[in-house]
């Protein structure tokens, strides 16, 4: 047998398990309609896309661009910024009939995470759900800096090549899908993975937030 179609093996093994070996292949995606590039990967048993763009900056703390594709099989799928489930801001989205919703949390324990009021997530266009799929695209402020267990100040470096996040999900959606402050059920899967932070950045980065903005 071949390493690829091992490694697809092992991978669907611990899959199994609820947890997903570290992946690491991340891509430059660029939306056609919108211009929109992100750095990407697809992770997990569904798998789900995670793409993040942010601002052509230096050092931190900047704003993110959040897209989350996942297929309608996913009740919920999470993001935590600092790699892990505990200590750090996590962006959540689901499907809202045929619209999705963005939330915040944060985990102080392996336990339902706590609304998260230092970060806000604004949905913008490109934010939908279908027969098949759920599309999230938001813009979070609060989500590259926070405070850690212990006091100290954690900032993304947006010249990471290789920035750890972790993700989770479950098939089961949120008691009430209409509000973002909902109380959810334990994930059926989590895992790691790293994106490209540096080849998320793009100067086009506010115009691409002005255009995606929902006007009422
Ligand atoms: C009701 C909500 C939640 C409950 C009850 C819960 C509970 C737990 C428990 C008991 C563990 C340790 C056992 C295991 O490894 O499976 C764990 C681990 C983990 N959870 Fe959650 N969780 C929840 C929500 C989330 C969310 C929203 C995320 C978002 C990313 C997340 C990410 C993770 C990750 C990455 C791990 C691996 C260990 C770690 O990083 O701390 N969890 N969770
Ligand atoms: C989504 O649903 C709302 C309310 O049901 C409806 O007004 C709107 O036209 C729908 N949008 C699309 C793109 O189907
Ligand atoms: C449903 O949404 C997904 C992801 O947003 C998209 O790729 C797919 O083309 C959509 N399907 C239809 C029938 O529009
Ligand atoms: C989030 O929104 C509130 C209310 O508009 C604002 O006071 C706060 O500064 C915002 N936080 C961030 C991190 O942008």
């Amino acid at each position: 047998m071949g390493f690829i179609p091992r490694l697809a093996l092992v991978v669907a093994a611990l899959a199994g398990h609820g947890f997903t070996a570290p992946t690491s292949a991340s891509a430059k995606y660029c939306d056609e309609a919108t211009g929109v590039c992100y750095s990407e990967i697809s992770v997990g048993v569904a798998p789900i896309t995670w793409r993040i763009a942010i601002p052509a900056v230096e050092e931190g703390p900047f704003d993110v661009l959040l897209q989350v594709v996942a297929p309608k099989t996913v009740g919920w799928a999470g993001i935590a910024w600092g790699g892990g489930m505990l200590y750090n801001p996590i962006s959540l989205g689901w499907a809202n009939g045929n619209t999705t919703v963005a939330a915040a949390r944060f985990a102080t324990a392996h336990v339902q995470p706590e609304i998260y009021e230092q970060a806000n997530h604004t949905v913008l266009q490109g934010s939908t759900a279908n027969a098949t799929h759920w599309t999230l695209t938001t813009l979070c402020q609060g989500c590259s800096t926070w405070i850690h267990n212990g006091g100290a100040k954690e900032v993304l470096d947006p010249g990471a090549t290789a920035a750890s996040f972790a993700f989770a999900a479950s098939a089961v959606p949120p008691v009430d899908p209409t509000d973002s402050l909902s109380p959810f059920g334990i994930h059926s899967e989590h895992g790691i993975f790293t994106l490209d932070l540096a080849a998320a950045k793009s100067e086009q980065f506010n115009s691409w937030v002005e255009k995606l903005e929902v006007k009422p």
